[in-house]
């Protein structure tokens, strides 16, 4: 059984994201979702409980998609499941140099984790977790970013801290 791990902040999962997992779900056996944590990036908005669950709200659809978190690093993360590869998807040339680094990192940690790249879908290029966020909290309509089964969740705790 060939398992792949999609990991992320996912603070939201945005449409980009789901995107990714749905086809990485064609590509392999088993998907697990994995909730991580980017040590560069500011205090997440949302807590890991509230993105996992809103990540479950929107993979129903794909029976072999799974969603966890992990707190460590994503080398152990694999080699603890079993899992074979990392799916991550590309938006632009400016994802990649970070991107490229990363993969060889955990290549280096773990000789097992190889990293798949999917290029993401034209119009996703610009999405992000943080544009998400950035045009929620001014009051912005977010419908063509973000699934229907999370939009007011998002959206309300979203206007609702920027009123704070
Ligand atoms: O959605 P993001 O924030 O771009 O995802 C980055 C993430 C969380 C996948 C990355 O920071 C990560 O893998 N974190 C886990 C800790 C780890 O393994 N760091 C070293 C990567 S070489």
């Amino acid at each position: 059984m060939r398992t792949a791990v999609c990991p992320g902040s996912f603070d939201p999962i945005t449409l980009g994201h789901l995107d990714i997992i749905e086809r990485a779900s064609h590509l392999f056996d088993k998907v697990i979702v994995l909730v991580s944590f980017n040590s560069s990036k500011s205090k997440a908005v949302f807590t890991v409980n509230e993105r996992m669950e809103m990540i479950q709200k929107v993979v129903p659809h794909l029976s072999n998609v799974v969603v966890d978190c992990y707190s460590g690093l994503l080398a152990d993360y694999l080699k603890m499941t079993g899992a074979c590869a990392i799916v991550k998807g590309l938006r632009a040339v400016s994802d990649f140099e970070y991107e490229f680094q990363m993969a060889l990192a955990n290549k280096k940690l773990f000789n097992g984790a190889e990293t798949v790249f999917l290029t993401t879908r034209g119009e996703n290029m610009y999405l992000s977790s943080s544009l998400v966020k950035e045009i929620a909290s001014f009051g912005g309509d977010i419908s063509d970013f973000v699934s229907d089964e999370v939009h007011d969740f998002i959206y309300e705790r979203l206007t609702k801290k920027s009123l704070e």
